[in-house]
């Protein structure tokens, strides 16, 4: 038998209601703030992520999805959208048509990872970019916007991580430093930040091994090298953060995986979902679009993983969704009406009405079940002495009422659907 490939998962019907759910939240709240939404190709050609997050990253040096297409071009489908939405502003100029360009977006991603509880290889994100200001205030709403989202879904055990990367010249300055500090204990480093030693040294601080989390106790932080303007941007940050109410945790060894960070990074961790906690995270990225072929733009923005997020909804119960309802079953009492009862279908569909009906000649008992699973607000019975009559039997489930209706008042019996 085929299966689904390690790492991807069906949607299915019954898991659809959260989805959708969790979108219209997303949506909603990215509305608010005034974002539009903005979609961009599922792959794009493979140098834009490698120039874009960085060759010496995890994403690009070992998870990504990267294959030669036919016409002998290198292709990788996206395993992020910082890049593609940045490649689409300087593609479609549209720093020319809105000095602020404020975008969100909902899409799948895909990642060579090893898969676990909350870590998969097609996995899906939602979020957002502003690309035009270097304003502070981008910074915070970045922030606000996914805390505000993920307070919706009713997530409590949260906590709001910061740091500040600094602009580029004092992070080269403080490498130095790092660098100088680590060779002292180049040796026991683990194999890994070794070769991070050289490619992304900062990378070693969110190492898992014992022997490293050991040296980095007390290697040298960034936050007590940076610069006053970095510094000055980081206390406007905190400020406006405190102004909507977040509480926040400064983390200075919150370093990121991806390269085009400066300044504030962020993650909101949850305490609810196990090893793979970071729900969302995000950060300034004033250099990439210049980096990319595009003007002097700044920008900021975030992603978060909605499978993580509607993992940890599970473990607090904290989704209560409405049960599932159709308006209409139609039971057909007699085999010689099913044209009637097609008919009667469709037209109250196309009133608006969500009705369903029996495919399978089933007997009345059966067609009355299947009424039930669906959790159908009213049944209509067609046949007997009534439809002899010209009548329909129309019953409201969670009472029992029966109301009779002209058979050809489909207006009325509209009407009385809808207004329960
Ligand atoms: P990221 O930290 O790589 O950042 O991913 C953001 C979120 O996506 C993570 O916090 C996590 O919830 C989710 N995620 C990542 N990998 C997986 C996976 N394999 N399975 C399930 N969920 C996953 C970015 O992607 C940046 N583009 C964020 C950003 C936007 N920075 C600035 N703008």
């Amino acid at each position: 038998m085929i299966k689904a490939i390690t790492g991807t998962r069906d949607i299915l019907p019954s898991d659809i209601p959260k989805w959708k759910y969790l979108e219209k939240v997303v949506s909603e709240v990215f509305q608010n703030f005034n974002y539009k939404e903005i979609r961009t190709p599922v792959f794009e050609e493979t140098s834009l992520f490698a120039r874009g997050i960085g060759e010496a990253t995890d994403i690009v040096s070992k998870e990504m999805y990267t294959f030669i297409d036919r016409g002998g071009t290198s292709i990788t489908l996206k395993p992020e959208m910082t890049a593609g939405v940045v490649r689409a502003l300087i593609e479609h100029s549209l720093d020319k048509k809105q000095s602020v360009n404020k975008l969100y977006y909902i899409s799948p991603m895909f990642r060579q990872e090893r898969p676990q509880a909350g870590r998969f290889r097609q996995f899906h994100q939602f979020g957002a970019e502003a690309l035009g200001s270097n304003d502070p205030m981008l910074d915070a709403e970045m922030i606000i916007m996914a805390y505000d989202i993920i307070n919706k879904l009713g997530l409590k055990n949260l906590t709001v991580k910061i740091n500040s990367l600094g602009i580029p010249q004092s992070r080269e300055n403080y490498k130095t430093i790092l660098k100088k500090y680590l060779e002292q204990h180049f040796n026991s480093l683990s194999q890994e930040s070794k070769k991070r030693f050289d490619t992304n040294i900062l990378r070693i601080f969110d190492s898992k091994e014992d022997q490293d989390q050991k040296i980095m106790t007390d290697a040298p932080l960034l936050i007590n090298y940076l610069d006053d303007e970095s510094i000055q941007h980081f206390e406007k940050v905190k400020n406006y953060l405190g102004a909507a109410g977040i509480n926040y945790e400064v983390d200075p060894k919150l370093v990121r995986g991806l390269d085009y960070y400066s300044h504030t990074t962020f993650e909101i961790v949850s305490g609810s979902v196990g090893s793979q906690s970071s729900l969302c995270g995000g950060g300034r990225y004033d250099m990439l679009v210049k980096e990319l072929g595009g003007g002097d733009i700044p920008g900021v923005g975030f992603a978060a993983g909605m499978e993580r997020i509607l993992l940890a909804c599970e473990n607090e119960n904290s989704l209560n969704l409405p049960e599932e309802k159709i308006d209409l079953y139609i039971v057909s009492l007699d085999k010689n009406l099913l044209d009637e009862t097609f008919k009667l279908a469709v037209e109250l569909r196309r009133r608006g009405l969500t009705v369903e009906t029996d495919y399978l000649s089933r007997s009345v008992k059966a067609q009355m079940r299947e009424a039930n699973k669906y959790n159908s607000k009213y049944v209509l019975m067609i046949g007997g002495e009534e439809f002899r009559k010209g009548e329909l039997v129309l019953k409201k489930m969670s009472d029992g009422e029966q109301y009779s209706i002209e058979k050809n008042d489909l207006e009325n019996l509209g009407t009385k659907i809808k207004e329960s």
